[in-house]
Order: C-alpha cells, then sequence, then structure tokens
C-alpha cells in the first residue's frame, strides 16, 4: 500500500477527486495518509469527513521546514492539489521525483510567479490562446518548470471568459490527475 500525502490550500476538488478515486479503486494500492493545508479551506473539511488526519501549517517561511517535521518517513507521494505555496528548493530536492502538481494551464505555458488559479485563466484569455488546459507534472526546485507526466488540452471558443476557462480545465484535472497518480505510482 503507498501512502499519499496531499497538500492543498482551497475548496480541494482536486482532492475530492483523489479521495473518491482511491476510495472506487480507479487510484488501485495507495492511501491518503495525510492532508496538510497551508491556509483555513475547504480541503481540510472534506479530509475530516474522510476521517484522514490533516493538519493546518500556516503559509510562510518556515512551511516547508515544518512540513518536513510532520510528514511520515514512509511517505511515497507528495500531491499538490490546489497548493499555493512555494517550497524550499531543500525540500523538493530531499522529495525529488516523489512530488507532484496539477497544474490549470498547458505548461510551458503560463506558468511560474503569479500563475496560479484564476489568474492563470484570466492570462490564457488575454493572450487570445485558442487552446488551453491542465499539466501534471513533478515539482522541483523551479517553479512550474518540472518535468510533464501527463498533459490535455481543450479547444477556447470566442465566448469563454476565465470563468468558463476554470470550470472546463477543472473538468480536465478531474480526468488527468488520477491517471497521472497511477502512472507515478507504478500502478
Ligand atoms: C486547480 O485548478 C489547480 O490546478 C490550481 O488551483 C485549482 C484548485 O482547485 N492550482 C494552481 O493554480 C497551482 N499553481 P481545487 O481546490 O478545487 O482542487
Amino acid at each position: 500500500m503507498k501512502n499519499i500525502v496531499i497538500l492543498v490550500s482551497g475548496s480541494g476538488t482536486n482532492l475530492q477527486r483523489i479521495i473518491d478515486s482511491i476510495e472506487s479503486g480507479d487510484i488501485q494500492n495507495a492511501k491518503v495518509s495525510l492532508v496538510v493545508a497551508d491556509r483555513e479551506c475547504y480541503g481540510l473539511e472534506r479530509a475530516a469527513n474522510h476521517k484522514i488526519d490533516n493538519v493546518l501549517i500556516p503559509r510562510g517561511k518556515n512551511f516547508s521546514s515544518e512540513l518536513d517535521k510532520i510528514i511520515p518517513q514512509d511517505t511515497d507521494l507528495i500531491v499538490l492539489a490546489g497548493f499555493l505555496s512555494i517550497l524550499k528548493p531543500e525540500f523538493c530536492e530531499n522529495w525529488n521525483g516523489k512530488i507532484i502538481n496539477i497544474h490549470p494551464a498547458l505548461l510551458p505555458k503560463f506558468g511560474g510567479k503569479g500563475m496560479w488559479g484564476m489568474n492563470v485563466h484570466h492570462a490564457v484569455i488575454e493572450a487570445g490562446e485558442k487552446e488551453s488546459g491542465a499539466t501534471v507534472h513533478f515539482v522541483t526546485s523551479g517553479i512550474d518548470e518540472g518535468e510533464a507526466i501527463l498533459q490535455k488540452s481543450f479547444e477556447v471558443t470566442e465566448n469563454d471568459t476565465a470563468e468558463t476557462l476554470a470550470e472546463k480545465v477543472h473538468l480536465v484535472e478531474y480526468e488527468i490527475f488520477p491517471t497521472a497518480i497511477n502512472k507515478v505510482l507504478g500502478n
């Protein structure tokens, strides 16, 4: 059984998708051993609803070192599911190849500092992009720079707004995240 730790900052619909995928058997041979949030958010409640251990470590310069103290050493995979803090380079190096993130755009486009959540969708609309999508990638010390694991795109239409893109991207995320996790776990 592989142990997954999930980091969240917000509503946690991707966290929910992962929990549901484990419960339904779509993600095999894995359990969520811990959910960590960097702020008060609904993601913590989702974890509690499923009796998953959950901890709040306030965001800030000590987040990575505090996480390091509590993360179980037998953790096989750390999943960033709508997590908005930047992990320290030493933490990323210690867990190299074992941290993955979901990003709401087609990396390497629309990644890097400041490119998160709705900011990404506004930037995609302003740039007049013909397509958008989501990317699951390994986390390294360079923001959104790690190797892509899975990516899926869709067409951006004339009527799309940042809000409709956010909805469409979420649907793509729910599709590719469990597949990417299975892939990384070797399932
Ligand atoms: C997701 O769209 C995820 O890609 C994005 O935040 C949203 C969280 O939604 N992550 C980032 O922007 C990280 N750079 P959720 O809380 O409903 O899963």
